[in-house]
C-alpha cells in the first residue's frame, strides 16, 4: 500500500486494515519466535511492521498496549521462566579432518603429561542433530526440564518436556543418586518428520524446513498439547548435576542411563587409538542415510572419568570431548557484490553478496571472504559464479570460483585504500593479512561496533539494547558514546521526541529498556574491562587482568606506567599468563590516550565496577594468591596445573619477583627457586601445593 493511499483512508477501513495487519504481523511473530521457522523474509516483515506503524500515527487510536509495535526490541514475551543451570551446559570444540583429531588427542596427553603416542580410551557416539535439554531428577522424579539457553541460564520447559514419552517421569533402577540431571538432546525421527510434514500441509500450514526446526519449535510452545501432538524423541548422553556419582567411566555412565530408562544413541563403540576413531568415524558417515534420525557427526569423549576430572573446561567446552563434523555441505550461487564491513578495531572484512541459495537446510545470502589476500588467492570477482560450503554454525565460506561461468567483461576486485564509512586511509601493515580503517573514534562504523561490543553478552550484556537499536540510536544522535546509554533516560525526560513516542515504540516498551539499563550499573571488574574493547584483550584475558590488577583504578595506574618498557609495571604486565608484548602494546596504547581515561572517567560517574572477578572460586586457600610453578612437576603437566590454580581463584606468573606468594618447585628447579629463596617467598613441593588446594 503506497503512502498517499494510507492517508486518504477513512477511519473504517483503516481499523479494518489494522485488525488485518495486527493478526498477520502476530502470526509471523509466532512462526518465528516459538516455530522457529520463519513463513516470510525479513523484508516483506519490515514492511508489514513498517505500514502498522505508519496507520498508527496516522490513527494513534488504534494503538493498544498489545500492538505489535509496542514490543520492538525484543522478541515478544514468550511466557516462559528463566532457569539458571546448576552446573553451565557446555558445547564442544570441533575438528574437521584426521589431522585435527589427531591434533587433539595429541593435545589432550600433552595435558595430561602422557607421551604423544599413549593410547588413551575414547567413547564414540553420533552426534545428534536435535536441541540440548537438561533434565533435573530429585529422588528419582523429574522436577525439571530446561533448554540450554546460553549455556549459564535456559528456559523452563517441564510442562513439555512432561509429554516426551522417552523421557521418564520416574526413573528406573536401583542406586538412584538424591539428586541427578541427565543432558541430552531431545529431536524428531525422519519418518516422524516426514509425516508431520504432511499433516501439516493438510492443515494448510507451512511446513518446517528440517527435523531440528520442528523439534526446536515443538518444544518452545506455550501449549503443551501442541507438543503432546509432535513425535519428540530423546537420546541422554552426559551429566549436569549429580550428588553421588554414577560410574566411573563414560561407558558406566551410558550403561546406568540405559537402566534408567534413557535411549542411547548408537552405534557407538571404545576406541582405542586416532585411527580406531577415524575407522568409526567412516563407517558412520557411511551408514548415515540409513539411520533413523539427523546427525551432524561423531562425539568423542574420553572414557575414564577421573581423567575427564582432570583435563576439566577451557571457555565453555570441556578438553575432554571434541565433536568431529561431516565434510560441510555445499552449493553453486552467483556473486551479486563484494561490500567491505569495518569491524570495531577497524579491520576491512570483505563479504560476498550471494543470490540466496539454500544449504543444508538453510538460506544462505551471505559469505565471508575473510581479506584481500583471500580474494587474490581465489581470484574472487563481482558477478562470479562460486561454490559455497558451510559448516555447522561456522560462517558460509567460498570454496572456489567457476572460472569457466565468468562474465566476458569481469574485473578484478580492486580492494580499497579508503575505509568506505569515513573515508580515512586504510592501512596494511607489514607482515599483517588484515587493512585497518586508521578513522579511530572519527569512524562511524567503528564507533557503532565499538558501541554494539559494549552492550554484548560478555560486556554490559543489556537485555533490549541489541545491535539494531544500537545502529538506530547512533544515527538519531541518541547514543554516540558508552557514556549515552547511561544518561539516555535523563535525556530522554528533557527530549521533545521521546522514545515512547517514536516509530515501534511505546511506554512500555520504553520504560523496559531503561530498567534495562538500570539494572546494569553495577559490572563485574573483568567484564568493565572486556567491555572497553580494547584489542586483543578477550574474555580470557580480561579476567587476569582483573585478578592481577584487582581495581580498575590499579589497572590503569599500572599500565600507564607500563607505557614505560623501563618500568617494572611493563615486566609485571609481561608476567602475566598469556599476555606478551603485542598485547601489552595494545593495552598501554589504549591507557595512554587521554579521549580513552576521559571516557572511563566519565563512565564511572554513571556505574559502579565492582572489583571481583566473575566465575571464580573465591575464598579458596589460594584466592588472589600469585604462584610460579618451577621444574618439572610428577603429578600433572605444567598447563593442569595452572588451568586448576586459575580456576581456585589463583593467579599464574611466569617469573619470581617480591608479590609472589607461592613459588611451586618440581624437579630440577633452578634459577626461579633460588630467586625465590633470595627474596623470602614462601616454596613449595607439589605435594604441599595439591595438600594445599584440597585443604
Ligand atoms: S556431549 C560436556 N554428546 O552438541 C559435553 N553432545 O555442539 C556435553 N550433542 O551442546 C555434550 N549429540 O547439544 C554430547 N552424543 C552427544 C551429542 C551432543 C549432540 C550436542 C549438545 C552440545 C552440542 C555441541
Amino acid at each position: 500500500m503506497s503512502e498517499t493511499a494510507l492517508f486518504n483512508m477513512d477511519m473504517e477501513d483503516a481499523k479494518a486494515r489494522h485488525t488485518k495487519l495486527v493478526k498477520e504481523i502476530r502470526k509471523h511473530d509466532a512462526a518465528y519466535y516459538q516455530e522457529d521457522n520463519p513463513t516470510v523474509s525479513d523484508a516483506e516483515y519490515d514492511s508489514l511492521r513498517q505500514e502498522l506503524e505508519k496507520l498508527e500515527a496516522e490513527f494513534p487510536e488504534f494503538v493498544t498496549p498489545d500492538s505489535p509495535t509496542q514490543n520492538v526490541g525484543s522478541e515478544p514475551s514468550k511466557g516462559f521462566q528463566k532457569v539458571t543451570h546448576a552446573v553451565p551446559m557446555l558445547s564442544l570444540s570441533n575438528v574437521f579432518s584426521e589431522e585435527d583429531l589427531e591434533e587433539f588427542c595429541g593435545r589432550v596427553n600433552r595435558f595430561l603429561g602422557y607421551p604423544e603416542d599413549k593410547k588413551l580410551e575414547y567413547v564414540c557416539e553420533p552426534k545428534i542433530d536435535g536441541l540440548s535439554c537438561s533434565l533435573r531428577y530429585e529422588k528419582g522424579q523429574l522436577v525439571l526440564g530446561a533448554t540450554r539457553g546460553d549455556g549459564a541460564t535456559g528456559e523452563d520447559i517441564t510442562h513439555n518436556v512432561l509429554t516426551i514419552s522417552d523421557i521418564p517421569q520416574n526413573l528406573k533402577g536401583t542406586h538412584i543418586p538424591e539428586i541427578l540431571e541427565v543432558r541430552g538432546e531431545i529431536y524428531i525421527a525422519r519418518h516422524d518428520f516426514e509425516r508431520l510434514n504432511k499433516s501439516q500441509v493438510a492443515n494448510g500450514k507451512p511446513p518446517f524446513a528440517n527435523p531440528r526446526n520442528a523439534a526446536a519449535g515443538s518444544v518452545r510452545q506455550l501449549d503443551s498439547s501442541i507438543t503432546k501432538e509432535r513425535p519428540l524423541r530423546f537420546f541422554g548422553y552426559a551429566l549436569g548435576e549429580f550428588s553421588a556419582p554414577l560410574a566411573d567411566t563414560q561407558q558406566g555412565i551410558r550403561a546406568r542411563l540405559q537402566e534408567f530408562g534413557f535411549e542411547q544413541a548408537e552405534p557407538s563403540t571404545v576406541a582405542k587409538t586416532p585411527g580406531d576413531m577415524m575407522a568409526y568415524y567412516k563407517q558412520v558417515e557411511e551408514a548415515r542415510p540409513e539411520l533413523s534420525y539427523d546427525i551432524d557427526g561423531i562425539v568423542y569423549k574420553i572414557n575414564d572419568i577421573e581423567l575427564q576430572e582432570r583435563l576439566g573446561f577451557v571457555s565453555r567446552a570441556p578438553r575432554w570431548a571434541t565433536a568431529h563434523k561431516f565434510p560441510a555441505e555445499k552449493a553453486i550461487t552467483k556473486i551479486n557484490a563484494i561490500d567491505i564491513q569495518v569491524g570495531r578495531t577497524g579491520a576491512l572484512t570483505p563479504v560476498a553478496r550471494l543470490e540466496p541459495v539454500t544449504v543444508g537446510g538453510v538460506v544462505v545470502s551471505n559469505a565471508t571472504l575473510h581479506n584481500q589476500d583471500e580474494i587474490e588467492r581465489k581470484n574472487i570477482r563481482e558477478g562470479d559464479t562460486v561454490e559455497i560450503q558451510r559448516a555447522g554454525d561456522v560462517i558460509p565460506q567460498v570454496v572456489r570460483v567457476l572460472e569457466e561461468k565468468r562474465p566476458k567483461d569481469s574485473q578484478p576486485y580492486d580492494f580499497p585504500e579508503h575505509c568506505p564509512i569515513c573515508d580515512s586511509i586504510a592501512i596494511r601493515e607489514e607482515g599483517e593479512a588484515v587493512t585497518r580503517c586508521t578513522g579511530g573514534l572519527y569512524c562511524e562504523a567503528q564507533a557503532k561496533e565499538r558501541l554494539k561490543h559494549f552492550v554484548s553478552k560478555g560486556a554490559f550484556d543489556i537485555d533490549g539494547l541489541g545491535a539494531k537499536i544500537i545502529e538506530q540510536f547512533y544515527e538519531e544522535g541518541l547514543v554516540k558514546t558508552p557514556v549515552d546509554i547511561f544518561t539516555l533516560q535523563a535525556n530522554d525526560k528533557k527530549s521533545l521526541t521521546p522514545i515512547r513516542k517514536k516509530e515501534g515504540w511505546g511506554d512500555v516498551s520504553a520504560k523496559n529498556l531503561f530498567e534495562a539499563i538500570d539494572n546494569k550499573r553495577e559490572i563485574s571488574l573483568n567484564r568493565f574491562i572486556y567491555a572497553l574493547g580494547i584489542r586483543q584483550v578477550g574474555e580470557a584475558t580480561a579476567k587476569r587482568l582483573a585478578a592481577t590488577y584487582t581495581s580498575f583504578q590499579g589497572l590503569k595506574e599500572a599500565m600507564i606506567k607500563a607505557g614505560d618498557v623501563e618500568d617494572e609495571a611493563y615486566a609485571e604486565l609481561l608476567n602475566i599468563e598469556d599476555i606478551g608484548p603485542a598485547v601489552a602494546k595494545d593495552l598501554t596504547g589504549f591507557f595512554a590516550e587521554n579521549h580513552n581515561l576521559d571516557l572511563v572517567e566519565r563512565l564511572t560517574q554513571e556505574i559502579r565496577v565492582d572489583n571481583h572477578v566473575q566465575d571464580v572460586k573465591q575464598n579458596t586457600p589460594v584466592s588472589a594468591k600469585t604462584v610460579v610453578f618451577t621444574g618439572s612437576l610428577e603429578k600433572m603437566t605444567r598447563a593442569e596445573a595452572k588451568a586448576r590454580a586459575e580456576s581456585l581463584g589463583a593467579k599464574v606468573a611466569g617469573s619470581v619477583s617480591k608479590k609472589t606468594d607461592y613459588v611451586v618447585a618440581g624437579a630440577d628447579a633452578g634459577s626461579k627457586l633460588a630467586k625465590a629463596k633470595d627474596l623470602g617467598v614462601d616454596v613449595l613441593t607439589e605435594e604441599e601445593w595439591l595438600a594445599l588446594i584440597s585443604s
